[in-house]
């Protein structure tokens, strides 16, 4: 998906191992759209050449404050007024400090002083030896940097160049360029708790067998990434599915129905916002058999008897909090034919300000698909689109309908 189209981004490169990443990140900047002007540090040189970064991002590097391309010399004034945000990646714990006494010893510090503060965001990645990240002085520089407007992504944890196994290395580029994508989106649920199922559930029959559906999980995941980054806190309930956590996202891993009611039921207390995107099995088998159900040779299937799940959204919107106004819960339908009458007919029967309707064969396992939400005004359709994008829109229009004064219990 091109998140990034239109975006300009300066990518600044401070000296470290971790250089040899910011190849892979400019590569993914550009792929999700962005424009990419590469400036770096000296010591970021001995570590990555310049070439190699001019090549990837179609632009010369700046490398000196005294470039004299810029027809009225002052690189460190153009860069910063022309860009969308200023990325750092890395960023080593001597760059962290600079910024932080506001030093200006070379282009890439010197360009970060004189960033327009309201208007062009700075966000760093990190990337050093544990003992460098875990010091004081760098915690309090970081401490500082955020208090002073820019953004420090989170470090990654594992193996180091060094040899040495703890915090400090540089996220991965994808998570970089997640985290950009995510600041760039309208903050809509800053200061709400969003819990969200997703994915099918798993009925067992007996320890190797169990009747599920198709849902693949993608379209609920879509919505916890979109409410993260639109501000929201987010804890996302999920069957068995093969999906990626969104980042900054609380992942509570569920197979049956049975289980998806307690963990929603043990989290709901501190949400504002249910969105039940999950396909919750109707049915499930009364008794799950200890052993495995064994042919007995007599040609006939086993008797399976099959007992009624609970329907955990509509246990939840009976609740106090949520029939008074704290608690905002949104359903889904996956129907098969006559959209708007059957989403209309299941919001009224699970009593849901807001009802999602889809038709299931057409998006399960999909990454596209088309919306109709559902509420007591009427209908309102969103085209058929990328499910994050579709989530996107999801979510400005869950934070339309919210009332002022949503609060956890
Ligand atoms: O009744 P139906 O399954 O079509 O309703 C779909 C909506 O209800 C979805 O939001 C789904 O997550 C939720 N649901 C639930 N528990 C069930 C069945 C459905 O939360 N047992």
């Amino acid at each position: 998906m091109k998140d990034l189209a239109g975006k300009h981004i300066v990518l600044g490169l401070s000296g470290g191992i971790a250089c040899y990443k910011s190849a892979e990140l400019c590569r993914l900047l550009t792929k999700a759209g962005a424009t990419v002007q590469v400036v770096m540090t000296g010591a970021a040189a001995q570590f990555i050449t310049p070439v190699t970064m001019q090549a990837l991002s179609n632009r010369p590097v700046v490398l000196s404050q005294w470039d004299a391309r810029e027809p009225n010399n002052m690189p460190h004034i153009n860069l910063g007024r022309e860009a969308d945000a200023i990325l750092i990646a890395p960023a080593s714990a001597d760059l962290m400090a600079q910024l932080v006494q506001g030093r200006a010893a070379d282009l890439l510090t010197l360009m970060c002083l004189a960033r327009p503060l309201e208007r062009v965001p700075l966000l760093l990645a990190p990337a050093m030896n544990r003992e460098m990240w875990s010091h004081p002085a760098t915690q309090r520089n970081a401490a500082q940097l955020r208090a002073d407007g820019a953004v420090v992504l989170p470090v990654g944890q594992g193996a180091q160049a060094c040899g040495e196994t703890g915090d400090g290395r540089m996220l991965e580029p994808e998570d970089i360029v997640d985290e950009l994508v995510a600041h760039f989106q309208p903050k809509v649920l800053r200061g709400q708790r969003v819990l969200v199922t997703a994915g099918p559930t798993f009925e067992a029959i007996d320890p190797v067998r169990g009747i599920t559906n198709h849902s693949s999980g993608k379209m609920g995941f879509a919505v916890a990434r979109a409410a993260r980054e639109a501000g929201a806190e987010v804890t996302l309930v999920a069957g068995p599915v093969h999906l990626p956590t969104p980042r900054g996202v609380r992942r509570i891993n569920v197979q049956s129905a049975l289980q998806m009611q307690a963990a929603v039921q043990a989290e709901i207390a501190q949400a504002t916002v249910l969105v039940a995107a999950a396909a919750v099995a109707d049915w499930r088998p009364a008794t799950s058999a200890e052993h495995k159900i064994k042919k007995d040779g007599s040609g006939l299937p086993p008797a399976l008897q099959f007992v009624e799940n609970p329907d955990i959204l509509a246990g939840v919107a009976a609740s106090e909090r949520a029939r008074s106004g704290q608690l905002f819960c949104v359903g889904f339908a996956a129907e098969s034919h006559d959209l708007e009458a059957n989403a209309q007919a299941k919001r009224l029967r699970k009593q849901v300000p807001l009802l999602v309707g889809n038709i299931g064969p057409a998006t399960f396992g999909q990454d596209d698909n088309a919306l109709l939400l559902v509420d007591a005004h009427g209908t309102q359709a969103l085209p058929h689109a990328n499910k994050l994008v579709l989530a996107r829109q999801l979510a400005a229009e869950i934070a339309r309908r919210l009332p002022a004064k949503a609060v956890a219990a």
